[in-house]
């Protein structure tokens, strides 16, 4: 088993999260602040993944590559036994990232001036991605009650009437929700009721905590209606290796998408990366389940410390490593807390709204961390408040 709780030094390295955040916090200097902002995590990647890429070094040609037969069955081994979906190797279009792909089918399979609708808040690239292809964005809050969120499917519906296609985030990134069927039952019905393509971002749908379950929503919907994004990286720590893929079930679109793709010179993924995608799918089930454990320690202990502080409350999510913690009883306004987050505590979070206006007065915490590493944010949030 991984020791998580090592504590690795990761400035120096090129990590955004610790050696980029200045100009993003607009600090003059970082030192002695402690980031748990962007969403990768302090802890090794698996020593399986490591060895593969370490291996493919060893051969001294760095050409075009092909992913071969071995790394998409893997995909689709996983994808089934983890998530019940059932895919071919021709459904699987491997590309450099989530939201790489995510811009690639809003490019190919919707039109300039079409309209793309999220529920917010959310992540935030699903706003910059559709408007900067020239689309319309459309936003329908998602209903919040202690932190918690549902759908209001009457106003979902509604916005839906003058959508084309919708972004989904499954498991919710910034709450940490993942939808339940019935959930995403309704959704499907109501897409396909107004003729509305599902974009699905499902990059946490490793991630799921005890007690709930991830369902792929194309496992619920006509196959030509939904395009499925996932990726290794999230779940095995892996985002600066670039590898995503994106399930399209339906040829026609397949070919809409690729035709885009190969437009504007793309090609395959890069070599490391089909050696760490496959070496994560096909070994990393006994790792996946340690992070997990881990992780949801990290959540309790760090839930808990926090409830203890007057005016924060703080709901263990679902699933992704993602805190969303609510702030709005301290009465503090977003640049207040951040201010006293990073210059009293020493602490890098996120600030709500990131993820829209639905998101004032919350942060988002990355807990993604050795438990030293939770601790000391405990320590920190508390500091910046006093
Ligand atoms: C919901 C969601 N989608 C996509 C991404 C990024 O994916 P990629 O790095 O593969 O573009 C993230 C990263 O935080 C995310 O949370």
């Amino acid at each position: 088993m991984q020791n998580f709780d090592t504590v690795i030094e990761r400035r120096g390295s090129h990590a955004m999260k610790w050696d980029g955040f200045a100009p993003v916090y607009q600090l003059e200097s970082t030192e002695g602040i402690l980031p748990m902002w962007v969403a990768d995590m302090d802890l090794a990647a698996p020593d399986f993944v490591i060895e593969a890429i370490k291996k493919r070094l060893e051969h001294p040609i760095f050409g075009y590559t092909h992913v071969d037969e071995a790394t998409n069955k893997a995909v689709q081994n996983w994808v089934k036994t983890h998530h019940n979906y059932e895919i071919t190797a021709q459904d699987i279009l491997f590309r450099s990232g989530v939201i790489p792909a995510l811009a690639n089918a809003i490019e190919a399979l919707t039109a300039v001036g079409d309209t793309i609708l999220i529920s917010t808040p959310v992540y935030h690239p699903f706003y910059f991605v559709p408007t900067n292809l020239n689309r319309k964005l459309a936003t329908c809050s998602l209903h919040e009650e202690n932190g918690h969120y549902t759908f209001d499917f009457t106003a979902f519906e509604e916005a839906l009437k003058t959508a084309q296609a919708y972004i989904l985030c499954n498991p919710h990134n910034p709450g940490g929700m993942v939808w339940t069927k019935e959930d995403l039952q309704e959704i499907v019905r109501l897409c396909e009721k107004h003729n509305v393509l599902i974009l699905s971002d499902e990059i946490h749908a490793d991630l799921v905590f005890e007690g709930h379950t991830h369902t792929a929503i194309a496992t619920l919907a006509n196959p030509k209606n939904v395009i499925t994004f996932m990726a290794p990286t999230k779940t095995f720590n892996l985002a600066s290796i670039q590898s995503a893929f994106m399930i399209v079930p339906d040829e026609e679109n397949r070919q809409k998408i690729n035709a885009v793709y190969a437009a504007t010179g793309h090609g395959a993924i890069n070599v490391l990366a089909i050696e760490a995608t496959r070496a994560a799918f096909e070994q990393g089930e006994a790792w996946r389940q340690d992070l997990l454990r881990y992780v949801e320690q990290n959540m309790d202990e760090v839930c808990t410390a926090l409830n203890q502080l007057d005016g924060i409350t703080a709901h263990k999510p679902n699933g992704t490593y993602l805190l969303w913690i609510d702030y709005r009883q301290t009465g503090f306004t977003e640049q207040e807390m951040m201010q006293r987050l990073l210059y009293t505590g020493k602490l890098a979070l996120e600030p709500g709204t990131k993820y829209g206006e639905d998101g004032r007065g919350f942060l988002r915490m990355n807990l993604a961390c050795s438990r030293a590493t939770a601790r000391e944010a405990i320590t920190r949030f508390t500091k910046s408040l006093a």
